[in-house]
């Protein structure tokens, strides 16, 4: 395979040259494997398409066991679209005439080659690797259940590639799609968060340790005919030690796992011993004025905020953190899910390892995050740290959370008291306010507010200052006009409650 690259590393040339198929295929195939890959994207394989045919809210993490129900219910009309869903994304076996309907038999020919494709003595059709549909890109790994005595069980052979997952699409969402020079993502995988980047960067460097990911994400850049992804087979950073990037993405192995077995997965028995050296990295590979964004799961410990753990790690480095959560799990619950075992006792015993894990750790919950990260600016004060909470988000929030460091950095503005004198404030859009009535020794009005239309959905407890300037802003006040109405509270009082709906976005400010 030699595409039209910057820098392939030679232990990627390697694995091209030597490995087991996939992601292996001669330049002169590669106008054919593009021609066959976009056909499918002509029949509708995209994320969008491909949810509503199988009636899912969100194509991470499709259950195996479900197959037969998706075959049943919603592929049986066999048309190109149910074909290449079966085929790409639920693992099936075709017959030839199945194929037929997707492929001419010289794109299947290019398929077996390329490795794509197998066809077994009885004629039935398999893929060799998944295709992941990620907005309207397609994205190729191995297979999300790979075939062992049963779909989801252990060990994975050591150079496995990780299939897009939950957390892949949880970081693809969050990312920052603004315009940058460079990019490096580290742990890359497949290349999903390098491939996506490369749309609205210059140039990409995806870093993998193991060379048959660096090899898949070359392979997917040249089947998208994508010209800024460089690949570099490596530990971290250490392979481009010595460079700034203006956005740095990943999504590393972080499962606190009592095993250790997967490479892809497994963060030690921590889960913080890859995620732990990336944020320490960042201070010397992050440029001015750049974005460092990470998806991970850190166990959380009673009384401990986590981004302490972060200050830790960054050593000092002035770096401001946002923190999104986007879910949590008891140890139990976590330790109960990640068990493996062929019988009962066995699974029990597993279940035990899990949980003494956390245990020594003292996890109470492991906690799925997105962490952004921006050199902190003195003009706005010593550096900050802000942590919010929303569902994942189901389409793009970069833009959301670059809103958010926006915000911060308009409230700790110097002067923003003098600014208020000659502003206006407006909410920010349509707000829903659930109000509630706490009773205690006296009846305290509190209220819960959301900004609606938002990729991340974030709830935000009001005051009572902050409930009031809500309610008399249906439409356009100026600051001193609303200071002046609202008599019950001093200034400094509603000036207060301004900054903070203006970090929370609830309202937004012109002059
Ligand atoms: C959780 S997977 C993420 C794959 C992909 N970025 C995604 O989001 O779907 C973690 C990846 O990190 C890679 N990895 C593990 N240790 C590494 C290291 N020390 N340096 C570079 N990559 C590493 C693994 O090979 C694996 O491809």
């Amino acid at each position: 395979m030699r595409f039209r690259v910057c820098k392939v590393d030679s232990a990627v040339q390697s694995i091209c040259m030597t490995e087991r198929a996939p992601f292996v295929v001669d330049d002169c195939d590669l106008p054919g494997l593009q021609s066959a890959v976009s056909k499918l994207a002509g029949f509708g394989y995209s994320e969008k398409a491909v949810r509503e045919r199988l009636g899912v809210d969100d194509l991470a993490g499709l259950p195996w066991r479900a197959t037969p129900i998706y075959r049943a219910e919603r592929l049986a009309s066999g048309d190109p679209l149910a074909c290449a869903i079966d085929l790409f994304l639920l693992q099936g076996a075709l017959r030839p005439g199945d194929l037929q309907t997707m492929f001419s038999p010289s794109e299947c020919d290019l398929l077996i080659r390329a490795g794509l494709l197998a066809i077994s003595p009885t004629g039935l059709a398999r893929a060799r690797a998944s295709l992941f549909p990620v907005g309207d890109r397609l994205i190729f790994s191995d297979h999300a259940w790979p075939e062992l005595p049963h779909p989801g069980s252990y060990p994975v052979p050591a150079d496995h590639v990780m299939a897009v997952g939950l957390d892949s699409r949880h970081l693809a969402r969050c990312t920052t799609r603004r315009p940058f020079r460079t990019a490096l993502d580290v742990c890359t995988g497949s290349g999903i968060h390098g491939l996506l980047a490369s749309s609205h960067t210059e140039r990409v460097v995806a870093v993998d340790i193991n060379p048959r990911a660096a090899a898949c994400t070359l392979f997917n850049a040249g089947v998208l005919g994508i010209p800024n992804v460089e690949t570099v087979v490596g530990d971290l950073f250490e392979a481009v030690n010595g460079e700034r990037y203006d956005l740095i993405t990943a999504n590393p192995p972080f499962v606190p796992s009592p095993l250790d077995s997967l490479r892809f997965r497994d963060g030690g028995r921590s889960g913080e011993d890859i995620q732990k050296r990336i944020v320490a990295g960042l201070p010397r590979h992050l440029a001015p004025g750049g974005r460092a964004q990470i998806v991970t799961e850190l166990g959380e410990r009673e009384g401990e905020p986590l981004v302490n753990r972060l200050r830790a790690w960054l050593d000092g480095a002035p770096l401001d953190i946002h923190i999104l959560r986007l879910g949590e799990h008891t140890a139990e619950k976590y330790a109960v899910g990640h068990a493996q075992g062929e019988d009962y006792s066995a699974y029990l015993e597993s279940v035990d390892a899990w949980a003494a894990n956390l245990r020594a750790h003292a996890y109470t919950r492991v906690v799925s995050l997105v962490i952004s990260f921006e050199w902190s600016d003195p003009q706005f004060g010593p550096p900050w740290d802000r942590v919010d909470e929303a569902p994942p988000p189901r389409r793009d929030a970069g833009a959301e959370i670059d809103a958010i460091f926006e915000a911060e950095r308009l409230v700790r503005r110097a002067g923003l008291p003098e600014m208020f004198q000659h502003s206006w404030v407006e909410r920010a859009g349509p707000i829903a306010v659930l109000d509630a009535y706490l009773l205690g020794g006296a009846i305290d009005a509190k209220a819960k507010a959301t900004l609606l239309g938002q990729a991340l959905t974030m709830e935000y407890f009001l005051d009572v200052a902050e409930r009031e300037i809500l309610g008399r802003l249906d439409t356009r006040v100026a600051v001193p006009e609303l200071i002046r109405s609202l008599k019950q509270f001093d200034e400094a009082m509603v000036i207060e409650a301004l900054r903070s709906l203006l970090r929370q976005r609830l309202v937004r400010i012109g002059q």
